[in-house]
This record gives C-alpha cells, sequence and structure tokens, in this order.
C-alpha cells in the first residue's frame, strides 16, 4: 500500500470541533469591525515577491529566511502573503483610495505563509485578523488602532494580556540612534549570538528584542531610543500615551520592542499574553509612514495592526473563555418505521425552511442509534413511527425536559418552534 499522505510541517487542519470557535471569534471581530468603522477588503494570497521584499525589507528575517516564494509558469516571482499590510497599502495605492475621505480603515483576514520553525503558537500558515487605517499622521489614530485591539480582546473575554509600547523612531533620528547602541555594543560584539552579530551591521535595533540571554545582558544598559528620538517623533510618542492615558488604558513601555519589520517608524507596539509561553503577541502592530513610498507611491501615512487567530483561540482556550455554543442540529428527526420515511422527510425540510437547524439519520440506524445522536446537542427529537402516520401526527419530545406531545402534522413545524424557543 501506498504510504499515506500527511499534512506538511507547520501546517494544520482547524476540525470542525474547533472551527465554530474560530467561527465565534470572526463573528466578534467583524462586529467589532463595524463598530469601529473599518470596511472589510478581500486581499490576494499571494503577490509579486517584490512587494514583501520593497515593503517589509530585505534584512528582515521574514523576507531573507521565510518567505515561500515560487516562479509561476510566466516567470514571474511570486510570494504566498506573509502577512497583509503590504498588501493593504498596494491596494489603496493601486485604487486611488487617497481621493475619499481619510484615514481610509480598512480590515482584512485570512491564512498568511511564513516559513518558521513550528513551535505552540507558531505555524507556518496561520491566520490574521489585519486592521489598517491610512492616510493620518494624527496620533490618535494610533490611539484608535491600540484601542481596537485592547476592545475587541476585551469583547472576547480575554484576560492578562498586556500592551507593550515602544518608538522606533524615523529616519531623521534613526540613524544617530544606530550609532549609538552599535556604539554601545561595540567591545561586546563578539558575545553576540550568531544571528545578532549579523543583526549588527545590517539591522542593529533588533538585537534589542533577542530572546539569547547574553544578547540580552549586553543591552541590558544599552540607552533606550526615546533619548534619541528627534521632536515629531518625540511629540507623537507623547501624544499616542496622553491619549491611551485619557482613556484609562494600560500600557507598558519597553525599549526593548522593535518588531521584526523594517516598515514601522514612530509608533510600535503588541499586545502580550501572560499564557501563551514564548510566543507571546496575540497581536502586535504599529505606524508605518514611509510604506507607500517603498513600494513606489506617493507619502501615505499608515497606522495598524495584526492579531493572530490561532494564538487568540489558544489563548481563549487556556483561559476558559466562553465561545457561545457549538452549533447542533436544533431538531432530530427520527424515523422509527420505513412508511414514514416520507413524512419525515417532508418534516425536515419544512424545519429547515422555517430557519430551524434540522438533521436526520441516513444510515439505516437502530431507533436507540438515532436517539442517541439526537441527545448529543438537539432540542427536540421529532418521531415518526407507524402509529404517527396513521393518525396524522409526529411526536415531539423535548429533549431538555424529556416531555412528550403529539403535535399535528401541520402544527409541527410551530410546536418544535415553541419547545426550542422555551
Ligand atoms: P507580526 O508581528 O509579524 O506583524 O504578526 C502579527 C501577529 O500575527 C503576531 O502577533 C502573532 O499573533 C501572529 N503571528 C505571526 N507569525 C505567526 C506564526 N508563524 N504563527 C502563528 N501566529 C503568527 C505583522 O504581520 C504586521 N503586518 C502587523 C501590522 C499591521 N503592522 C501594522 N499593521
Amino acid at each position: 500500500m501506498a504510504e499515506s499522505i500527511k499534512a506538511p510541517r507547520g501546517v494544520r487542519d482547524i476540525l470542525p470541533e474547533d472551527s465554530w470557535k474560530w467561527g465565534h471569534v470572526l463573528a466578534v471581530t467583524q462586529k467589532m469591525a463595524e463598530l469601529y468603522a473599518y470596511r472589510e477588503i478581500h486581499l490576494p494570497v499571494f503577490e509579486h515577491t517584490e512587494l514583501f521584499a520593497r515593503g517589509i525589507g530585505e534584512a528582515t528575517d521574514v523576507v531573507e529566511k521565510e518567505m515561500y516564494t515560487f516562479t509561476d509558469k510566466g516567470g514571474r516571482s511570486i510570494t504566498l502573503r506573509p502577512e497583509l499590510t503590504a498588501s493593504m497599502v498596494r491596494s489603496y495605492l493601486e485604487h486611488s483610495m487617497s481621493g475619499g475621505r481619510q484615514p481610509v480603515k480598512l480590515w482584512g483576514v485570512g491564512p498568511m505563509f511564513r516559513y518558521e520553525r513550528p513551535q505552540k503558537g507558531r505555524y507556518r500558515q496561520f491566520w490574521q485578523l489585519d486592521f489598517e487605517s491610512l492616510g493620518s499622521e494624527n496620533a490618535l489614530v494610533d490611539v484608535d488602532t491600540i484601542m481596537t485591539a485592547v476592545e475587541l480582546f476585551r469583547t472576547l473575554g480575554m484576560s492578562n494580556l498586556e500592551v507593550v509600547l515602544n518608538s522606533v523612531g524615523c529616519p531623521v533620528c534613526r540613524p544617530a540612534y544606530r550609532k549609538t547602541l552599535t556604539e554601545f555594543i561595540g567591545d561586546h560584539r563578539g558575545d553576540l549570538c550568531p544571528t545578532c552579530e549579523n543583526r549588527f551591521n545590517r539591522n542593529p535595533l533588533r538585537i534589542l528584542d533577542c530572546k539569547d540571554e547574553k544578547c540580552k545582558r549586553i543591552t541590558d544598559e544599552a540607552p533606550a531610543i526615546f533619548e534619541s528620538l528627534c521632536e515629531s517623533c518625540s511629540r507623537h510618542f507623547e501624544a499616542v500615551t496622553s491619549g491611551l492615558d485619557d482613556l484609562g488604558v494600560a500600557y507598558h513601555i519597553d525599549k526593548r520592542l522593535v518588531r521584526g519589520l523594517d516598515y514601522y517608524t514612530k509608533t510600535a507596539f503588541e499586545v502580550q499574553s501572560g499564557d501563551l509561553g514564548a510566543q507571546n503577541a496575540v497581536c502586535g502592530g504599529g505606524r508605518y509612514d514611509n510604506l507607500a513610498e517603498a513600494i513606489g507611491g506617493p507619502h501615505v501615512p499608515g497606522v495598524g495592526f495584526a492579531a493572530g487567530l490561532d494564538r487568540i483561540v489558544l489563548t481563549m482556550e487556556q483561559q476558559n473563555c466562553s465561545f457561545g455554543r457549538e452549533p447542533m442540529p436544533q431538531a432530530y428527526v427520527i424515523c422509527a418505521d420505513e412508511t414514514a420515511r416520507p413524512e419525515a422527510l417532508e418534516l425536515l425540510y419544512a424545519l429547515r425552511r422555517a430557519g430551524v437547524s434540522a438533521d436526520m439519520d441516513y444510515m439505516g440506524k437502530s431507533l436507540k442509534a438515532q436517539f442517541k445522536a439526537a441527545g448529543s446537542g438537539s432540542s427536540v427529537a421529532c418521531v415518526f413511527g407507524g402509529n404517527e402516520v396513521s393518525k396524522g401526527i409526529v411526536t415531539l419530545k423535548n429533549l431538555m425536559t424529556s416531555e412528550q406531545i403529539e403535535a399535528p402534522r401541520d402544527q409541527a413545524v410551530a410546536q418544535v418552534m415553541a419547545v426550542i424557543d422555551r
């Protein structure tokens, strides 16, 4: 026998016993997006590789090591999207969205792809909920973005979360900070982990968020970027923190938070969970005022965040949050006698047309097995036997109270609905 085929490493099936939980999170997200005035956008799963190379930055782990890139049959270099922000900005530019009211607030959801080392909460295909506001430099939009994330998680019932905030400066002030930081690390360069040794020249700020104990020790006393921020970045950061203070949102300023994508300017933030272990970021985001220019457009400031749906569900499960009720057929039609099959089928479809979810057995199961199936989640069993057919009725059993009534056939749907509504 040929060897059976399994899913590739780092990807997984979200089975029905879990996917209804995902459905709940998506429904809440959709509602939140509406409340916060974001409009949904559907973007392609693959793009020209150049979009990510230029948008996210050649020196990032994502572009350097993690992209699923291939040449299509027309000889173009194509990449499965590792994130949505670059695509959002591309779409904004391509569809001239700067013409309307600004900022343009967009949200989208779907699978992203990164060739990372799989572990708990980290997959090679994972889902993101992505929120972006394009076209405004105002720090209040940063505050609105952070609030959207915080309120989404609160509405989902999540706890033990922390908003972590930093500024990563801008092209005006970052070069000076890079210099200050590399000078500070200076003699210790040889003690850095191999990844950070490599980052030293290319992207030294990322050394700050290395998890390696030795790198951490070296950068413990490193000067914070705040001391190097230009006036515009400094004012912006103050406006963001005072906006959050006004709204009573708690946050923690962490000079080590630099994020792994190169497009960030000014605000960088994450919401971290105390229940996720090493992969603790439930969401990450920030401002990216130069991204549009990096991909060939005019200056379009933007700010947004993406939350990992896989990690949200994991956290909610760990915290015993409610996902609502798993959808089950409300009514189960039981056919105790083959002569009753046509009438049983008629009721089955009448129930569904009336908006009552309903199912029945198609496998010729025994009466006992049919009652067992009905008992695993349905509220009402609608029983048809020879007796019911000859009397023109259906027996309705309330599976929560075990009460039983005989309903005339023309009243069966209404009676089932009455039991469900009780
Ligand atoms: P990111 O920090 O790379 O940012 O990803 C955002 C979130 O996606 C993470 O906080 C995490 O919850 C989830 N995530 C990332 N990688 C994985 C993975 N391999 N497995 C499971 N979940 C994962 C971005 O992608 C930016 N585009 C966010 C943004 C939007 N910045 C501005 N606007």
